[in-house]
């Protein structure tokens, strides 16, 4: 089949032809952003699961439809090695300046700058001339402490009160949330509840991995009040035939059952796998329908892709030491959950030893905790490429 008019969209954040099986999200975040602009009450949304799942391209279509209602829109990803900070700045510095240009005089946004300017030299930010430059002067003893997670709420206040003065509405969307600190993730949650309390037109979407969820809760215990977080995961299998199904309708061309029945089985419905199918099964056919013996063929070059690729950098990343645990999570009999126990049973040392280790891979985005003792891996299959591939 036709190359060219392949619909299907393997990659990171890459739209899919048919965004399937989330109906139900998409209208929690609709109901959110119609109910501020309202000056209603509202949680924000943290999208939480596993790699591949679709959650960078759920805020991606929030961010639509954010921009469709007239909201004002900062996209931020944390990183591993990126502060809170210097991740905001840049964003918050050029949503000011916009404040500040949008009208007549607003003195809440000259005070917003002011804000702004003290809270970056509280943090004594080393960031380049253009990004200090700002031709105000700092209000001092307001967000200025150094102290994070007093001075980020002062500073959302200041922008919330800004943005209620232009009558706009403003969504952060944090990508990647579990790579926040402790103390960032508080600052964080301090804000949005500050904003909250205050009615402020501000509004948090988020998304990141399970770790996220107990991150929130050690920062603190009442984020589980103020954000909803639904759960992303593996779609449905009549959801994950739509997935394929659809888009292969659209172009005028078929997919036999068996075909898909062997697509649901290799995919377990993990969207990233259900776009790498499809894409393969497209281009190994020669002719419409695809067949089950396409897609044996198509899984051959899917997995290959897979191993060399998506498993292939996160294996990589790993230290020797971490290598060792993640292969003796994957020597253990069963799929998804471990005992951590019996992972350090297996690698012959004590749980406490090894613990340093596991919280590195926590940390680095690898491994999370499903229940307390448990280990599982935060990408899907993996410890079935693992198994494949063995891989040192
Ligand atoms: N609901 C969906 N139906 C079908 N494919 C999807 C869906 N959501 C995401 N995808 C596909 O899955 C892949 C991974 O999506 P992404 O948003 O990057 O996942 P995550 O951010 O959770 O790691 C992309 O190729 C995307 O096109
Ligand atoms: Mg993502």
């Amino acid at each position: 089949m036709d190359p060219v008019r392949n619909p299907f969209a393997p990659g990171a954040g890459t739209p899919p032809p048919e965004l399937s099986g989330r109906w139900e999200l998409i209208e929690q975040a609709r109901v959110a952003l119609d109910r501020l602009k309202l000056g209603r009450p509202v949680k924000s949304l943290i999208a939480v699961g596993l790699r591949g799942v679709g959650k960078t391209v759920l805020l991606n279509e929030f961010r639509l439809m954010a921009e469709a209602r007239g909201y004002y829109c900062l996209s931020l990803e944390a990183h591993e090695d990126k502060r809170l900070p210097a991740l905001l700045i840049p964003a918050l510095r050029r949503l000011l300046l916009d404040l500040d240009r949008l009208g007549a005089l607003s003195e809440q946004a000259k005070r917003a700058l002011r804000i702004f300017k003290s809270f970056m030299s509280g943090l004594r930010l080393k960031y380049g001339e253009a990004e200090l430059t700002l031709d105000v002067d700092p209000e001092t003893g307001v967000a200025d402490s150094g102290d994070l997670e007093a001075d980020l709420p002062d500073l959302f206040t200041a922008i919330g009160r800004a943005a209620a003065d232009r009558q706009r509405h403003v969504v952060i969307l944090i990508d990647e949330l579990q790579y926040l600190k402790e103390a960032e993730m508080s600052a964080l949650i301090m804000s949005v509840h500050r904003m909250a309390q205050l009615g402020l037109p501000i509004l948090m979407f988020g998304a990141g991995l399970p770790q996220v969820v107990g991150l929130m809760g050690r920062s603190k215990s009442y984020a589980e009040r103020l954000f909803d977080f639904p759960r992303v995961g593996a779609l449905k299998d009549t959801d994950s035939i739509d997935a394929i199904r659809k888009p292969i309708q659209a172009e005028g061309e078929e997919i036999e059952p068996d075909a898909l029945n062997e697509i649901l089985g290799w995919t377990q419905g993990y969207p990233f796998f259900l776009q790498e199918w499809g894409y393969q099964a497209w281009n190994t056919t020669a002719r419409s329908p695809i067949t089950q013996a396409d897609v044996a063929k198509a899984t051959e070059k899917a997995l290959t892709r897979l191993d060399q690729g998506f498993f292939k950098v996160r294996f990589e990343r790993l230290t020797p030491r971490e290598r060792d645990y993640v292969r003796a999570m994957a020597a253990l009999p069963g799929t998804g959950s471990y005992r951590s126990g019996e992972i350090a049973q297996a690698l012959g040392v004590t749980p406490q030893s090894i613990a340093p280790i596991r919280n590195n891979l926590i940390a680095k985005g690898m491994i999370y905790a499903p229940a307390h003792g448990d280990t599982a891996f935060t990408v899907p299959l993996f410890e079935q490429y693992l198994r494949r591939v063995r891989p040192d």
